[in-house]
């Protein structure tokens, strides 16, 4: 079993925890405010989960998961990461977030500005696609009929073959869209970032299960 620390336990962060807990993987969760306010859910996940700091989920996961809103990007701690690799869900909500120049203009991703940060730790974007509530629903054992491919887009093929193997746990198919730089193919408001929403009902609707097939092409 592998560790997963996560820096940022929020809507998608707590949803990866609670599925990383159930498949039996350790968690180490942090976020802005402090343990304290981790142990209720720590405690719910179990044995293997605990509360900590961001520094702690940095240096203790074996992967770490930073789903932190884009804004807070410079307070990831890079250092205590050096090494490990990491899962990005970050997206660039400019509401939320602000401007951000270089992802407006193209020349990068939000995934990008989060390697750029953190230069000595391979960044795989990840869970980026998918509403919370439907990350949390769609899962399936390996070759169950309908079981959901999602987007993985990383420079480093052996850190993207870890993702993929974690994915795999938490009832997921990797599909690989390439290099860091492609997950502008599965930002928000492209197709292929509202993969599995059903688009009669969007946010409401149960989530609709999505092949590598029909991911590739609305990620072409
Ligand atoms: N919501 C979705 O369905 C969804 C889907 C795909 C991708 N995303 C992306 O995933 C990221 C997280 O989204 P979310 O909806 O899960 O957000 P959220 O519910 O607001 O949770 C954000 C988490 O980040 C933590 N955080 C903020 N600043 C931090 C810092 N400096 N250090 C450590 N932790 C910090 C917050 O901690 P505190 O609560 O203690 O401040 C909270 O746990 C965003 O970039 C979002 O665009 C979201």
């Amino acid at each position: 079993m592998t560790t997963i620390g996560i820096i940022g336990c929020g809507k998608i962060g707590g949803t990866l925890a609670r599925l990383a807990a159930d498949a039996g993987h350790h968690t180490i969760l942090s976020n802005s405010r402090g343990p304290g306010s981790l142990r209720e859910l720590a405690a719910q996940l179990g044995d293997r989960a605990r509360a900590a700091t961001p520094e702690e989920a940095a240096r203790d996961g074996d992967l770490v998961v930073v789903s932190v809103p884009l804004k807070a990007y410079r307070q990831v701690p890079a250092a205590d990461l050096r090494g490990r690799v990491v899962i990005s869900t970050v997206n660039h909500n400019p509401g939320r977030d602000g401007a951000f120049p270089g992802i407006e203009a193209g020349e990068t991703t939000a995934a990008g500005v989060l390697q750029a940060h953190l230069p000595e730790s391979p960044v795989v974007q990840a869970f980026s696609n998918i509403f919370f509530k439907h990350l949390a629903t769609l899962g399936r054992p390996a070759g169950a009929p309908g079981r959901c491919a999602l987007p993985i887009a990383g420079d480093d093929a052996a850190a993207k073959a870890r993702v993929a193997a974690l994915l795999d746990t938490l009832g997921y198919d990797a599909y690989d869209a390439g290099a860091l730089g492609e997950s502008r193919r599965f930002a928000p408001g492209t197709p292929g970032g509202n993969a599995y929403l059903d688009p009669e009902g969007m946010f409401a609707a149960p989530g609709r299960p999505l092949s590598a097939a029909a991911l590739a092409e609305l990620l072409a």
